[in-house]
């Protein structure tokens, strides 16, 4: 069991539930979240559109209240003011003063966290160049690009120097360079001892960046963890690639594919196919083994698979 003082942020069964229009026709956006992020790690929250992702990170930052369960932020009870100074948060639809130019917004942001007035030109000068904005100093925020926006929301997530950064879907509306950079930025983070979570569907980034995830499906969560645990735990097949020898081709055990490679042939034996025998029979009919290569379950496979299942959707 970890630490009580390394959990940085506790969902311990979150659960609200909306009641839209005149009949009160109720919407279950939260059923069940339960699950707590560790101090310095990089925490993923993953689920397919609607499925409650903003909701719970709402329950979390105090913005909207829990129909059950509890929040816990730095080891705080939510809502609570010396956890929010220490809290940095990118809204998923954040709002913007637009006729300031970034280091006004900034500058603005930093006075609300009450960050003094030097500190805080220094420190917006810096983020803007760390979210890849130099070139758009000055210029208005209406006449910023929509990835351009996303920059300055992160950026404004960092003016408090929080020590845990919370964001709703950071990769929105970025090309696939700025996605590298806000990845490179989240690992920068993390390296400066910061704990930095956020929501996405976007699941290659999720591999090459998070410690842990949960997954949450229709307003509850299917499964979670270490996602270098997540992904190995599942053999999907095993590949062999071999030279033909002179004696037969081996017995290829059922549901096994073949298919011809320019050295010889790749055979993919199922999940749960005796391997060793396979491999055996091989060797003895003369052939040569290239390689054998498991194949583990990709996050996206395993996000597809959660996803089928009954009562995801
Ligand atoms: N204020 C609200 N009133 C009524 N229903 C709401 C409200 N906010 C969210 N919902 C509903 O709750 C469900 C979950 O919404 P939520 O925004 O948390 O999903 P999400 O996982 O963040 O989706 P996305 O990936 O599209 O951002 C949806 O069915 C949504 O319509
Ligand atoms: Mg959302």
């Amino acid at each position: 069991m970890p630490e009580t003082g390394n959990i940085v942020l506790r969902a311990e069964g979150l659960a609200k539930t909306f009641h839209l229009g005149f009949l009160r026709k109720r919407v279950e956006a939260v059923r069940e979240a339960t699950f707590d992020v560790r101090r310095g790690e990089i925490f993923g929250y993953l689920g397919p559109n609607g499925s409650g992702k903003t909701t719970t990170l709402k329950m979390l930052m105090g913005l909207v209240f829990p129909t059950r369960g509890r929040a816990e932020v730095l080891g705080r009870p939510v809502p609570n003011r010396e956890a929010k100074r220490k809290l940095g948060y990118l809204p998923e639809s954040p709002y913007f003063y637009e006729y300031l130019a970034p280091e006004e917004f900034l500058d603005l942001v930093g006075a609300l966290f009450d960050v003094p007035r030097r500190v805080r030109r220094e420190r917006a000068a810096k983020l803007i160049t760390r979210v890849g904005l130099d070139n758009a100093r000055g210029r208005p925020l209406r006449k910023f690009s929509k990835g351009m926006l996303q920059r300055v929301g992160i950026a404004q997530a960092l003016m408090g120097d929080p020590e845990l950064v919370v964001l709703d879907e950071p990769m929105t509306g970025l090309d696939p360079l700025g996605r590298k950079e806000i990845r490179d930025l989240m690992l920068e983070l993390k390296h400066e001892g910061r704990t930095v979570v956020y929501s996405t569907h976007i699941l290659p980034d999720v591999e090459m960046t998070c410690d842990r995830v949960a997954m949450i499906f229709a307003g509850r969560i299917r499964s979670g963890g270490p996602l270098a645990e997540l992904l190995t735990a599942r053999l999907l097949s095993t590949e062999v690639c071999l030279r033909h020898g002179v004696g037969h081709i081996p017995e290829l055990p059922e549901g096994a594919k073949v298919r011809q490679t320019p050295d010889g042939m790749l055979v993919d034996l199922p999940e749960g196919a005796d391997v060793d025998a396979f491999l055996k029979a091989a060797l003895g009919s003369g052939s040569n083994i290239l390689s054998v290569t498991p194949r583990r379950e990709s996050l996206e496979d395993l996000f597809v698979r959660q996803a089928s299942e009954k009562g995801a959707t």
